[in-house]
């Protein structure tokens, strides 16, 4: 594996290499739900190029930018150990100049959800993404449907600038309590990590409505925040697959979608209907 802080090297090395590239964009603090991008995107892919890159576009004033989880030497093995070729380290400078031109999110899409509690949060997600995937110029990267909300912005970007790449979404990795896997897990005490299994909780009551055949978004929500209840939740809601609201799941076109509070760790989920 080489590890590369150059874009312009990284760029001239994969111009040389064979065959398809698979690349997985990440902030690092690797965990299990990383490696199952990696590992997917070895099934299918000859060279596999990780990055890691804590975008300070995508943090807002006063969000955890400083305090991020990083740790570059163990990130650093297991990308070695899950066979990783090129792993892309670069500084904000090599990746950020002065004065530039930046991605801006849908007007709607963007700053809804995710984007409404955190304005411009996504501006700053597509355009390192767009930079990264300049830079890797992959056939397929690969995008976790944890952040769904990310997901359908990159898949829509992708379209609206022509970009050449597959982008390939793969299921959440969870604890085997039913927690999404999450850098920011680290953040919660053994209390906290307690009250957050009212996520998971809350999303298989959901899954077993919808079994039963209630299909209203008002009731599903509305018995999702008993079982959230106390933490202090961001939203609960259901949205299509194109991120429009639902008042009712349509099963294969629904997602529904918790982001809630723990403490002050901010912690998303969903499941896809
Ligand atoms: P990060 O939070 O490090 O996540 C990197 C990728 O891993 C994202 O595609 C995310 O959806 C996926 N991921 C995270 N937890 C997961 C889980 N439990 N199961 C499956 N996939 C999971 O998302 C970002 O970084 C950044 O916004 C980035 C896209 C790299 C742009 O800076």
């Amino acid at each position: 594996m080489q590890i590369i802080s150059s874009a312009s090297k990284l760029k001239e090395l994969l111009r040389k290499e064979q065959g398809s590239i698979g690349f997985v964009p990440t902030m690092g603090a690797l965990h299990e739900g990383h490696l199952t991008l990696i590992k997917e995107s070895k099934k299918h892919n000859d060279i596999i190029v990780v990055s890691i890159f804590v975008n300070p576009t995508q943090f807002l004033k006063g969000e955890d930018l400083e305090k991020y989880p990083r740790r570059d030497e163990a990130d650093k093995k297991i990308c070695e150990i899950a066979g990783v070729d090129y792993l892309f380290m670069p500084s904000a400078e090599e990746i950020y100049g002065d004065d530039e031109p930046m991605i801006q999110a849908p007007q709607v899409r963007g700053y809804i959800l995710e984007g409404a509690t955190r304005p411009g949060h996504f501006s700053g997600v597509l355009s390192v993404v767009m930079k990264l995937l300049n830079i890797v110029d992959p056939s397929r990267a690969y995008f976790g449907k944890k952040d769904a909300q990310q997901l359908f912005l990159i898949e829509q970007m992708a379209r609206s600038y022509f970009l050449d790449v597959e982008i390939v979404p793969v299921d959440t990795v969870r604890e085997s309590d039913g927690l999404a896997l999450s850098s920011r897990n680290v953040y919660l005490s053994d209390a906290q990590r307690q009250e957050a299994l009212k996520i998971p909780a809350s999303l298989n009551l959901a899954r077993s409505l919808i079994t039963q055949g209630i299909l209203d978004t008002e009731e599903i929500t509305t018995q999702m925040k008993k079982v959230l209840s106390p933490l202090q939740i961001e939203y609960v809601v259901v949205v299509s697959r194109n991120f429009e609201y639902q008042k009712r799941v349509e099963i294969g076109n629904s997602i529904i979608l918790v982001e809630v509070l723990v403490g002050t760790t901010r912690l998303l989920d969903n499941i896809w209907v």
